[in-house]
């Protein structure tokens, strides 16, 4: 008798987690070793969105298009950081890396571009995804300690 009332209290359960379901709630998969927020294909689509948007001063796999990204360009500005782990974004949780995609650096003295009204909240985080799927397993792990996730 208990299982026969289980059951349908499972199937609205599950029905209403796929209703909600928003790109911070599909199912995590395996880097390597290691499960992420985000899903391959949410990794696949932020490419372009990437390519399109990002990758000229980031570069295709954002590991950075210049030799240093912490020297001083000639203009005072400095030059876009690799966002494949190697630089800082790694010490910004999720949503501070999605603020910073919306502002862009101009408010703060540097020179990117604001995509506020350039991209979706799912493409901004799409294309986060993109840039995360570069960084190692100890990089992911380090980042969700510093509170990555946390609101
Ligand atoms: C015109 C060049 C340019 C474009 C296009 C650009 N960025 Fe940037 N980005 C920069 C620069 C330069 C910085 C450093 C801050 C500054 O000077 O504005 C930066 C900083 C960042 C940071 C902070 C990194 C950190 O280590 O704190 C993130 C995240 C980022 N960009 C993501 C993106 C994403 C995602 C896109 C595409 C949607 C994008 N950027 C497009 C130039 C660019």
């Amino acid at each position: 008798m208990k299982t026969l009332f289980l059951i349908p209290a499972l199937l609205i359960l599950s029905t209403g987690a796929n209703a909600q379901s928003d790109i911070l709630h599909t199912s995590p998969h395996t880097h390597t070793a290691e499960k992420r927020w985000y899903s391959p294909q949410d990794a696949q689509k932020g490419q372009q969105v990437f390519k399109q948007n990002c990758a000229v001063c980031h570069g295709d796999k954002a590991q950075g298009v210049v030799k240093d990204w912490r020297a001083e360009l000639p203009n005072g500005k400095y030059p876009a950081p690799p966002l494949n782990g190697t630089a800082h974004a790694w010490h910004h949780r999720l949503k501070a890396l999605d603020a910073t995609i919306q502002r862009g650096g101009i408010p703060i003295g540097g020179t990117m571009p604001a995509f506020k009204d350039k991209l979706t909240r799912h493409e901004r985080l799409q294309a986060i995804a993109y840039f995360q799927n570069f960084w190692s397993d100890k990089t992911y792990q380090a980042w969700l300690k510093r509170g990555g996730l946390k609101p």
